[in-house]
């Protein structure tokens, strides 16, 4: 309550005292020194009071952008495009502490849209910051021509990074024309030390028919980034853990504007499943559903805690794991083996068959052949008899010669034991 009637009490004081000091500037000056900038000043310049403090407001808008700032200096720049031209208002305000008290009327100042005949500037201009492994960025930016730029239009860009401007020199000319519509700026021509926060891009040109408009555009480079992927994904397991980790994205950006998704797909259930984290490690501790037989892949997501709008990379290339060891497969085997033997041995013995399917010795596979197709005292049963006994024998042939395990996998089912059985005698 007390404020508030000290604040009225103040505020009756400039009136009648102060009045001088609350209005607005009278002289002011507007111009842009270099491109997407503009740069105001303005006098009387009025220093602090003893008490107040004296701020000056800032409305600053063009047909894309309204912004509206304090400064307590008699002069301000910022960057735009101005292109559309510009509109600006500066106000002599009074500041107790964190408060506003009071605010004089406004002055303004404007400057014309760019010169040039409607229709002729370059559009849909669109740039891109890519990153190199270096952690150097290049630009590469892309236009269309204007529909009423004639067809000798000769467009050029220039880019400013700080204070510095530069014209793009590696132009692309569109398809089956003659006009530029793109320009690439190579990494080496940019400094990432002034140039990490943003980069003004000005698209000019000339034609000898008609005046050609210029446009300009001001980026922030993490908006314009393309996103790498994360890189060196791989997995290894410790301690009864599974363990993903991956490299950040190179990216100028700091770790903590980066989350991670991880996709993970069941081979054997198919399903699956999105995880997001947010350092670039994921640990499948004992407790968790294991990944046998999973394809796991990675990509960055750029978070708003750095850019306006959330970014995705792409995705990692997949990375399969299969943890259902080679040696899981060899045990299933003997173990087939020693049933399938025994099996033999007991029908061998329950039937008497034994002196018949070994006549002295069988030899090579003819014989073998022979004693299946041929002779004509073997009944369906010992044929079938016979089989499980090829079997077995190829079964082990197989399991002393193919190593990999992936073949063997496939190789040693039943069926494909017959029908290679089959194709051995044919
Ligand atoms: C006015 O006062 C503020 C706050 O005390 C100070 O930061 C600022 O530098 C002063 N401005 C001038 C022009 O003296
Ligand atoms: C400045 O802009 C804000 C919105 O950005 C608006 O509310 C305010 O009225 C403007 N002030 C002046 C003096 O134009
Ligand atoms: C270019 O911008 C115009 C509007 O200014 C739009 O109609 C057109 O589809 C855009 N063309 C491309 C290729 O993006
Ligand atoms: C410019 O390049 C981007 C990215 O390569 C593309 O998506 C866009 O269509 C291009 N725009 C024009 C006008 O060619
Ligand atoms: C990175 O850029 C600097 C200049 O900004 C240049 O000297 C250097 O050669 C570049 N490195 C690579 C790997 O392109
Ligand atoms: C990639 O990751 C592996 C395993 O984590 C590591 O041994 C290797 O040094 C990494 N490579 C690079 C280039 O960092």
């Amino acid at each position: 309550m007390s404020g508030m009637l000290r604040n009225i009490l103040i505020l009756s004081c400039f009136r009648l005292f102060a009045s001088d000091e609350l209005r607005p500037p009278k002289e002011i000056q507007i111009i842009s020194p270099i491109i997407g900038e503009v740069q105001l000043s303005w006098k009387p310049c009025v220093t602090n009071h003893s008490t107040y403090i004296i701020k000056y407001r800032i409305n600053i808008s063009s047909p894309e952008l309204n912004q509206q700032y304090y400064t307590l200096h008699c002069e301000s720049s910022t960057s735009l495009a101005l292109h559309r031209g510009v509109h600006a208002e500066v106000a002599t305000t009074w500041w107790n502490e964190e408060s506003e008290l009071f605010s004089s009327s406004s002055v303004s100042a404007e400057l014309p849209p760019l010169p040039g005949d409607e229709g002729t500037a370059a559009k849909n201009l669109s740039c891109q910051i890519h990153t190199e492994k270096s952690l150097n960025i290049s630009l590469t930016c892309n236009w269309t021509a204007g529909e009423m730029a004639p067809l000798d239009t000769e467009y050029y860009m220039y880019y400013r990074q700080y204070r510095k401007t530069e014209q793009c020199l590696d132009y692309v000319l569109e398809r089956g024309g003659q006009r530029r519509v793109a320009c690439h700026v190579p990494s080496s021509n940019i400094n990432i030390l002034i140039a990490y926060k943003e980069v003004v891009v000005l698209i000019s040109g000339t034609s000898r028919s008609r005046k050609i408009q210029s446009i300009e555009h001001v980026y922030m480079i993490p908006d314009i980034e393309v996103l790498n992927p994360p890189w060196n994904v791989s997995f290894r397991e410790e301690n009864r853990n599974q363990i993903l980790v991956w490299k950040k994205p190179y990216s100028l950006l700091s770790d903590i504007c980066f989350q991670y998704e991880i996709q993970t797909l069941d081979l054997w259930k198919n399903t699956d499943k999105i995880e997001t984290v947010s350092g670039t490690i994921l640990v499948n501790g004992p407790l968790q559903e294991t990944w046998k037989k999973h394809v796991l892949r990675v990509r960055a997501v750029l978070t708003s805690l750095c850019v306006d709008k959330v970014m995705y990379s792409a995705w990692t290339e997949p990375l399969h794991i299969d943890t259902v060891s080679s040696r899981m497969y060899i045990l299933a085997a003997c173990v087939c083996l020693i049933v399938a033997g025994l099996v033999f041995i007991y029908i061998c013995l329950r039937f008497h068959i034994c002196g018949q399917i070994f006549p002295p010795v069988p030899k090579p596979k003819n014989e073998l052949k022979e004693i299946f197709l041929n002779d004509p005292h073997i009944t369906g049963l010992t044929v079938n008899v016979s089989y499980v006994y090829l079997c077995v024998i190829l079964f082990g042939v197989k399991m002393t010669f193919i190593e990999p395990q992936l073949t063997m996998r496939k190789k040693t089912t039943p069926a494909h034991c017959f029908s290679a059985l089959i194709g051995l005698n044919v």
